[in-house]
């Protein structure tokens, strides 16, 4: 299964990220009273602590965290525990230098900051496991707290690791994976440029190349190695905590981050996933303001389509309650009145039932003094506190939305040996960045909900067939597994829309001396008979479909039919191939393939989206202009309907249908007006 999820929100409520190591004991019984007086209910804390727990090597105390674990108790609140290994104590690194990370140039990442530890370090894994275990039995059965979180954003800050256990770790999950060297050679291609390994040790995490044009093969294998570390060192953990944690307590980490299979990660060690939202990062001042500031906040809601395709009811660790910087990096202004609540919304339109903020108050040390909390420095009452007293209000009116599923027909599949691909690999990174940021941007002006789907080696056919349609961009490397998943697929009615450069790589990243699309080629019934990147002068590349000239950039593969079966349903105009297939469709079952030899756009797209029947599934219930977006989530037979305007402007909606507005419990139709930033929730 793509998704999996073993633990169930209860009902929709929030939380706050609490550092009690930050402020004098005196404080603790205020800010939890006053965390409760605007709905605040669970805190997570702990996370940075290590030195709390084991001031020096071997010597544990528990005193600080049972004398707030108490408090909270008390106060009847409720805690997710952090282990406290994103920051490993002085001593510990100081005495075990082995532990840190490198850059790829030998340089050491010293202790000062965080993060700065590798996975791989035998010395590293073996006093993490022993500070888990601790905590663990300590702290497994207490009855206030509900779930624990692993480390902190594993992968963030830094992603890549170069440490000598890494290389020695590399080269056993080099071993397992291909045995020999001969096999390692040959998958690595390194006959060319006279690269080939005669000794295991000879075998090294990449190093500094001519203009980093490291072996790219070698290159895919180290993501998925990177990818593997982080996993494994998250099972550690959460193997130690299941041992002592009581039934119904949550294990969690947060965040998602590059070079991590994400989706392996919620399978293999968590029960559900929580990530840290920060949509305030589209107004940073370092952002384009003309080319980035494209759908600003709402491009969040791309990263919790993302998330929601790990984990569908998933939670918020971290919400934005502030401005945020570091004393070191200027960034983004304090949200604008409203802000606050429509982002927390989006959270939960998008299926989160938990929503936590960062953090209670601002720290009024160390490097994240610019990083704002709902409270500032001088700790009075604000407009963000008070905002949370509305968020929390919602929350309430929400609460039978707790659990019910996000509705969208239209998938967009992704898969991480292309996502790794597409980072290192520039032709397929310019094609996947403009073709998923562009359909994204097609689903949400049009209003048609999307999800993405990863491929899996467990994937099944069943979690395609939820979706009619089903775009997979450029699947550059594909498999035969994924194809017989894809061609099932369309075999039992779905409607499947291929891009261009489909088929063109091995799972190695190497390229098979087939004509592409490769192993899709039988699926589509066309092959690919010449190829260009849309180069200058030629920008204006137009595909003819249906009587309209639609967009063809960055790539065409120029088709040539194979099968009769085939329809040509769109030629290009322009460049030296004018008037050549570049839009092909055959039926095969009770479905069809697509084949579109360019990337999409947010124009391309919707008219292939009106050709599948796809289009705005709910124009007939409501109209709605391009400033908001909307999500539906469905539980019971009910549909909630979740309309945000993200404008700094009021706008108009129209209701085609009688709904209940589930803010006033009134039942509205007709035109209606949101606010500059509101939400509005309308029950179908
Ligand atoms: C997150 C992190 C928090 C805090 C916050 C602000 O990435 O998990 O610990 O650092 O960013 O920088």
């Amino acid at each position: 299964m793509n998704r999996k999820q073993n633990y169930q929100w209860e009902k929709l409520s929030l939380g706050v990220c609490y550092y009690p190591e930050h402020w004098s004991r005196e404080l603790w019984k205020e800010d939890l009273n006053r965390m409760l007086s605007a709905g605040i209910k669970t805190v997570r804390i702990a996370e940075f602590a290590w030195s709390k727990f084991e001031p020096t090597e071997g010597e544990f105390t528990f005193e600080f965290f049972d004398s707030f674990l108490e408090t909270v108790k008390e106060a009847g609140m409720k805690v997710i525990f952090g282990t406290p290994t994103a920051t490993p104590p002085a001593w510990l690194t100081e005495k075990y230098p082995e532990v840190l990370n490198q850059t790829k140039d030998g340089v050491i990442l010293r202790h000062g900051a965080r993060r700065h530890y590798n996975y791989n370090s035998p010395k590293y894994q073996e006093l993490c496991a022993r500070i888990v275990e601790k905590l663990g039995e300590h702290y497994g059965m207490h009855p206030s707290i509900c779930g624990w979180q692993i480390d902190n954003e594993l992968n963030c800050e830094v992603a890549e690791f170069y440490s000598e256990s890494d290389t020695l770790a590399f080269r056993k999950f080099l071993q397992e994976k291909y045995k020999t060297l001969e096999e390692l050679n040959r998958a690595w291609g390194t006959v060319f440029w006279n690269q080939t390994y005669t000794a295991w040790e000879e075998v090294y995490v990449p190093r500094h190349t001519i203009s980093d044009s490291t072996n790219p093969h070698e290159v895919l294998d180290y993501t998925r190695f990177i990818s593997e570390s982080a996993i494994r060192f998250c099972k550690m953990q959460s193997d130690i905590l299941r041992k002592y944690i009581a039934p119904g307590v949550f294990i969690t980490t947060n965040g998602m981050f590059p070079n991590l299979d994400n989706h392996r990660m919620e399978k293999e060690c968590l029960d559900v996933y929580t990530y840290d939202s920060y949509p305030n990062f589209a107004y940073c001042l370092s952002e384009d303001p003309k080319n980035n500031r494209e759908l600003n906040d709402r491009k969040w809601s791309d990263k919790l389509t993302e998330v929601r395709s790990i984990c569908p009811h998933f939670g918020i660790m971290e919400q934005q309650s502030g401005a945020n910087g570091w004393n070191t990096r200027m960034e983004a202004p304090a949200p604008k009145p409203g802000q606050m609540a429509l982002w927390a919304m989006q959270s939960i339109a998008h299926g989160a039932d938990y929503v936590s903020f960062f953090r209670w108050r601002t720290c009024t040390m160390g490097t994240e003094i610019y990083w704002h909390g709902i409270l500032d420095y001088d700790n009075r009452d604000n407009r963000k506190l008070a905002e949370v007293r509305e968020i929390h209000e919602w929350t309430r009116k929400l609460k039978p939305v707790t659990g019910a599923e996000y509705v969208a027909k239209v998938g967009v599949l992704k898969d991480y040996s292309n996502v790794f691909d597409a980072q290192l690999d520039k032709w397929h990174g310019r094609l996947d960045k403009s073709s998923y940021k562009e359909l994204f941007i097609a689903s949400q002006l049009t209003h048609t909900p999307m999800d993405y789907v990863y491929l899996q080696e467990d994937s099944e056919v069943e979690e395609l067939a939820a979706y009619p349609v089903l775009f997979y961009p450029h699947p550059l490397i594909l498999s035969e597994g994924k194809m017989e998943l894809l061609t099932a697929y369309v075999e039992q009615g779905g409607c499947l829309v291929l891009g261009c450069r489909t088929g063109q790589k091995d799972e190695n990243g190497q390229c098979p001396m087939t004509a592409m699309p490769g192993l899709a080629a039988e699926l589509v019934g066309a092959t690919v008979s010449d190829f260009t990147f849309v180069g200058p002068g030629d920008e204006d590349m137009f595909i003819v479909f249906g009587g309209k000239k639609i967009e063809a950039p960055v790539f065409n593969d120029i088709l040539e039919v194979v099968k009769e079966d085939v329809k040509v349903l769109g030629t290009y105009e322009g460049n030296y191939y004018d008037g050549k297939p570049a839009f092909v469709e055959r039926a095969c079952g009770k479905g069809k393939v697509l084949y579109f030899g360019a990337t999409f756009t947010r124009e391309n797209a919707k008219v292939i989206l009106e050709y599948v029947n796809a289009l705005s599934p709910y124009e007939a219930v409501v109209h709605l202009p391009e400033e908001c977006e909307l999500s539906v989530r469905r539980k019971e037979g009910k549909t909630y309907l979740f309309v945000l305007n993200f404008a700094h402007k009021a706008v108009g909606i129209s209701l085609k249908q009688p709904v209940t507005d589930l803010k006033t419990g009134q039942q509205v139709k007709g035109e209606l007006e949101l606010k500059a930033y509101e939400p509005r929730v309308f029950l179908l």
